[in-house]
């Protein structure tokens, strides 16, 4: 559930016309709405109430300070896959105490200074990051905690592209290699084991692979226990889905109860880093329709906004739900929405049977996550503006960038 709702034909956010939004700060515009932020947190919070727990957001699905703030003041730790986005939790008041850090290339540099900034965990994808993490723990005079994050070759079911904890995939560190690793990093005294870790997708839509992912991680936590290796927490990683078209997401409180039967009562907390399911819905794209035209048998509606702002469409072939912000009476027609962006894929949707007119404000509903947080500057095209609505009040959390600031790292040789 959100906070985009239509009152007769106009769509607000919150208590603001949305359409009032585009005039005032310009088109393509993300819109948040932070009741339905805070709605979703509290969900997760409930779902796991019955555990000790620590909710995660994954920064990397939308990594706006403003909404970071928001998560860090409501108790979140972060998961975190750089330096970057670790500093970006530490300058909008998060703590890094509550940060679990993933992603199968960490430099020996983003190592050091999440150690230096005291991390809650390391989540260790390769036997070699292993290495490297005792190394510079060692050099700091520290003891890392660490997790391993296992691959439990489990199919998410999801888009492949978004699939993570498949044997195949580059992520994590093969199932039956586990125990072998635990065991000699136990007897590494600059390393401290605390946990076990998986990510297995993204934009799961059945609850039954995250069970069968802590099946797995069961065994590994049950063979460890045996060993006198005792651990701490258990983390699931992220995936839960959402509602983009037609799709029937467990909803966090059936996802998590599944879970939490299969743990039983074993005395770990239980760790989730979910990114979608917390910002998908909370955001919209406003993008302002330019010109109509047909080619051969497809008409175009071309509008500002593009795939530079928004490119999960473009890059997985992501349907997204398109709207007008204002509803129109009449004929449907169907419509390519497209974006002026000199690329073929460049599209936020295909056939979409939509009453159009030069002028309107569509909107792509979900775009909450993964939509500004991958935005480029692609065509010299700046950022987009981003506001976060608050009841009838309106902030805006990223000012449209400059064209000087596009290129203001770079340089003309001297002559
Ligand atoms: N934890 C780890 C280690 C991850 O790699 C991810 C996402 C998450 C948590 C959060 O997963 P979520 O709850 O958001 O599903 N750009 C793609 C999604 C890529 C997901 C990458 N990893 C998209 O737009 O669909």
């Amino acid at each position: 559930m959100d906070y985009f709702n239509y009152r007769g034909n106009d769509l607000y956010a919150e208590d603001i016309l949305v359409k009032d939004l585009a005039l005032k700060y310009g088109t393509p515009l993300y819109v948040y709405s932070k009741a339905t932020l805070v709605r979703h947190v509290k969900a997760f919070d409930e779902a796991l109430k019955s555990r000790r727990h620590r909710i995660c957001y994954a920064v990397k699905a939308n990594s706006n300070l403003a909404i970071l703030n928001l998560m860090a003041k409501m108790g979140l730790g972060f998961d975190i896959v750089s330096e970057g986005e670790l500093r970006r939790v530490i300058a909008a008041g998060g703590d890094p105490h509550k940060c679990v850090y993933s992603g199968v290339g960490k430099t020996p540099d983003e190592i050091r200074f999440a150690l230096q900034v005291g991390v809650d965990c390391l989540n260790i994808e390769s036997e070699a990051e292993s290495f490297v993490i005792s190394k510079v723990a060692k050099e700091l005079d520290v003891v890392a905690k660490v997790a391993l994050r296992v691959n439990p070759n489990v199919d998410a079911k999801t888009l492949p592209a978004i699939s993570t904890g498949l044997k195949n995939n580059k992520f994590g560190i093969a199932h039956e290699d586990a125990i072998r690793i635990y065991k000699r990093m136990a007897l590494d005294p600059n390393l401290k084991i605390i946990g076990i870790d998986c990510h297995i997708g993204s934009q799961m839509t059945s609850g039954t692979p995250i069970v069968e992912a802590t099946l797995k991680l069961l065994e590994i936590y049950n063979a460890l226990k045996d060993l006198g290796i005792e651990i701490e927490h258990i983390d699931l990683g992220g995936g839960l889905g959402v509602i983009y078209d037609d799709e029937t997401p467990p909803t966090p409180e059936a996802y998590f109860a599944a879970v939490s039967e299969q743990l039983g009562d074993i005395d770990v907390a239980l760790y989730v880093e979910p990114g979608r399911a917390m910002v998908a819905n909370a955001g919209i794209l406003l993008t302002k329709v330019q010109y109509q035209k047909t080619n051969g048998n497809r008409n175009f509606a071309i509008v500002d906004g593009a795939m530079n702002d928004l490119i999960r469409p473009a890059l997985y072939g992501s349907w997204m739900n398109i709207i007008n912000a204002q509803k129109r009476e009449g004929v449907l027609s169907k419509f390519d929405i497209v974006g002026p962006v000199c690329e073929s894929d460049d599209f936020l949707g295909k056939d979409r049977s939509l009453n159009i007119e030069d002028g309107d404000v569509l909107v792509v509903r979900g775009a909450g996550a993964y939509g500004s947080s991958m935005a480029s500057n692609y065509n010299s095209r700046r950022l987009p503006c981003e506001v976060m609505v608050d009841g009838d009040k309106s902030y805006v959390i990223r000012a449209r960038q400059n064209y000087n600031d596009i290129w203001k790292d770079e340089n003309i040789l001297p002559n």
